[in-house]
């Protein structure tokens, strides 16, 4: 059966293994020792001894002993087995690479994934490689556009494109965690499917305007968030958050359904390239028809800047953070948002 792990593991027998100091995993042959790297309330993140991770569904054990067959949990599973199918059959190098399908001490089911390295914008890691000079910033651009394609041109929106999901195999950028991907036209929400009548869940900085106002998702969604991900490198600040603001969810969510941007001064101070930053903005219009229409558009005009622009500008280094101008409040721009919120809703 799909995605079904070929080991069956008695629970009470794999609680005794987690007693030794370790947890495991099984994927069908061996154990391999594990450590919680990373736990959610939905799943945990798992680092293999081998150096791969896994990604397990919080609960899923119950399921798979017969017991107490919680709908979310069943959902979140068949989820994980249709991530993992899809990635198996559809392999890019933007996209996360996954092997079998394993079960971890508890019973939890999941699968195994390449190991990444994560980059956190928080002022502990050095610059992200897009940031190097203006062709590894549109390179990384169509290789993340043509990675996305893979998934719009199969029906299917990401719906949660952000820095936190976009990790390194080595300088090259790869797209992870697909668990909110929805099919074209569908509400992005807590659970896979239609995500009519459940509750939305997004990442507050970085979601589409789309994704804020609850209206159908489409690939010009996944083209907004790409390219606020990508701002983000340059700006060093996650999406729309601001430094010394207190960072209410709220707030980012209403920036990011107004479409208001407010590091546009630091990314072009960084960029200065007129037409790259043209690129950024018409990706991150409020307006989705403003939009390259999915990742091979996106895709496109990125390639097109690469070989048009002059080899010296594209090979410029992107201006030091250390030489733009220190972060202002932007108290306009959050009314100015706020004011076509109103505008919008009403
Ligand atoms: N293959 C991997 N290699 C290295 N780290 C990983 C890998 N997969 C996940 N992680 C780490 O675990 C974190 C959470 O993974 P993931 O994005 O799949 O789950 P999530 O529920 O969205 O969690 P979050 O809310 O933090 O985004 C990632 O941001 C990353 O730091
Ligand atoms: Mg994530």
């Amino acid at each position: 059966m799909l995605g079904r792990p070929n080991v069956f593991v008695e629970i009470g027998g794999l609680r005794q293994m987690s007693g030794s100091g370790g947890t495991w995993v099984f994927d069908g042959e061996k154990k391999i020792r594990s450590r919680l790297a990373a736990s959610r309330p939905r799943h945990r993140i798992l680092g293999l001894e081998d150096g791969r991770f896994a990604k397990m569904v919080m609960g899923s054990f119950r399921l798979r002993a017969g017991a107490d067959p919680d709908p979310m949990t069943r959902r979140r599973l068949v989820n994980n087995r249709l991530v993992w199918r899809f990635l198996r059959r559809n392999s890019h190098p933007g996209l996360l690479r996954v092997f079998e399908r394993v079960v971890d001490e508890r019973g939890d089911e999941g699968f195994i994934c390449e190991p990444l390295t994560t980059h956190l914008l928080n002022g502990d890691f050095p610059p992200h490689p897009a940031t190097r000079s203006l062709r590894h910033f549109l390179e990384t651009g169509a290789h993340l556009g043509d990675a996305l394609q893979v998934l719009h041109s199969q029906g299917r929106v990401h719906a949660d494109v952000t820095p936190y999901n976009v990790l390194l195999r080595g300088h090259e950028s790869v797209l992870i965690d697909f668990d909110r991907a929805v099919r074209i036209g569908q509400y992005a929400s807590e659970l896979p499917g239609s995500g009519e009548g459940t509750q939305t869940v997004l990442t507050p900085q970085c979601c589409s305007p789309e994704h804020a106002l609850r209206q159908p998702m489409t690939p010009a969604s996944d083209i907004f968030c790409l390219a606020i991900t990508m701002c983000s490198w340059v700006s060093e600040w996650v999406g729309v958050a601001c430094p010394g603001e207190v960072q209410l969810p709220q707030v980012a969510i209403m920036r990011c359904a107004a479409g208001e941007y407010p590091h546009w001064d630091r990314v072009e101070e960084r960029i200065v390239t007129t037409r790259v930053i043209e690129l950024m903005k018409s990706s991150m219009s409020r307006d989705a028809a403003m939009r390259p229409q999915d990742g091979a558009a996106f895709a496109v005009r990125c390639r097109g800047l690469l070989h048009e622009l002059p080899t010296e500008t594209l090979d410029r280094p992107v201006v030091p953070l250390e030489q733009v101008a220190p972060w202002q409040e932007p108290r306009e721009a959050l009314e100015t948002c706020y004011e076509s919120l109103v505008s919008l809703v009403q």
